[in-house]
């Protein structure tokens, strides 16, 4: 069992053994994997998606002004949050508790209401942001069982990447891995210069967390039994939301986010970790 798969690539132990007839065979194995093992990857997975949603051009557009544009939004959040229904509590609560618990009385809790307040703004009760043309993008990592990440953090001294934003190795300072565990990084960006200009400020919602994903609560291989390694998850990721406090209206937004660890290489081609989307807010 491979520690983790690398990104995205065709096996290239073909161009090692030379001889023609490898690279070919191998051409093929490469290939035959590649139609046999969809997603063998991490993948960064965006919400709220569209009926039509495609990795390559998922567009979220949104006209605070009018319900009729960011309704179908609201809904489709509304109905990915409810697999995180639950009645054991959690601390902390690892989505918003979704419409369906508000609405009900019985339902409503203490509980949900701390995870409500921990959540804001990106919770139903503020219909994800979207209302005030601020949208809220959820962000989870899946196609994980047969990952092992190596986390970045201070604990241990390997050396930081110089390009880690600095918000990253601050939340790393601040919460230091022996103490709080660690963390797979997230963080999201314009994808080219007059997007990072458009986008303006970002929160990472729950604000009192750090950006990312907590190890604890990842399923990956080292954390399930071995005959799992083959299934799909089971048992939904943990998320954070991406809060844009005030994109710029009227442009396309080219939206990047990405995860941070050790093993996984950026490359601005990968969707290994990556992922990406248009934001516009008329
Ligand atoms: C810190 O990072 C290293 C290298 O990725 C990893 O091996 C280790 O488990 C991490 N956590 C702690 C608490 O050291």
């Amino acid at each position: 069992m491979p520690k983790s798969v690398p990104k995205f690539s065709r096996p290239q132990t073909s161009t090692c053994l030379g001889s023609h007839l490898n690279i070919k065979s191998g051409g093929i194995i490469g290939l035959l994997l590649g139609l046999l093992l969809p997603q063998r990857y991490v993948e960064l997975e965006v919400w709220p998606r569209s009926e039509e949603y495609t990795w390559d051009q998922p567009l979220i557009q949104v006209r605070g002004s009018d319900p009729g544009s960011w309704h179908n939004w609201y809904r489709r959040l509304n109905d990915f949050l409810r697999v995180y229904e639950t009645s054991i509590p959690e601390e902390p609560p690892r989505a918003p508790c979704s419409v369906h618990n508000r609405r009900d009385q019985h339902l409503r809790s203490d509980q949900c209401d701390m995870a409500m307040r921990l959540w804001a703004p990106c919770t139903a009760d503020e219909f994800y942001g979207y209302a005030r043309g601020k949208p809220c993008i959820f962000l989870r990592l899946s196609h994980i069982h047969y990952w092992v990440p190596e986390p970045y953090n201070m604990t241990s001294s390997l050396p930081i990447p110089p390009d880690m934003p600095p918000h990253i190795r601050e939340a790393m300072r601040l919460r230091p891995a022996h103490q709080y565990g660690d963390f797979i990084w997230v963080t999201c960006d314009g994808e080219f210069s007059a997007d990072k200009e458009n986008i303006g400020p970002i929160q990472y919602i729950p604000a009192e967390y750090p950006p990312g994903f907590p190890l604890s609560r990842l399923h990956t291989a080292d954390r399930i039994p071995y005959s799992a390694r083959n299934m799909p998850d089971q048992v939904p990721g943990p998320l954070v939301a991406v809060y844009f406090e005030n994109p710029r209206r009227g442009v396309v937004i080219n939206v990047e986010c990405r995860i941070w660890t050790r093993d996984i290489f950026y490359d601005p081609k990968s969707r290994y970790g990556r992922a990406r989307f248009e934001l516009f807010v008329e």
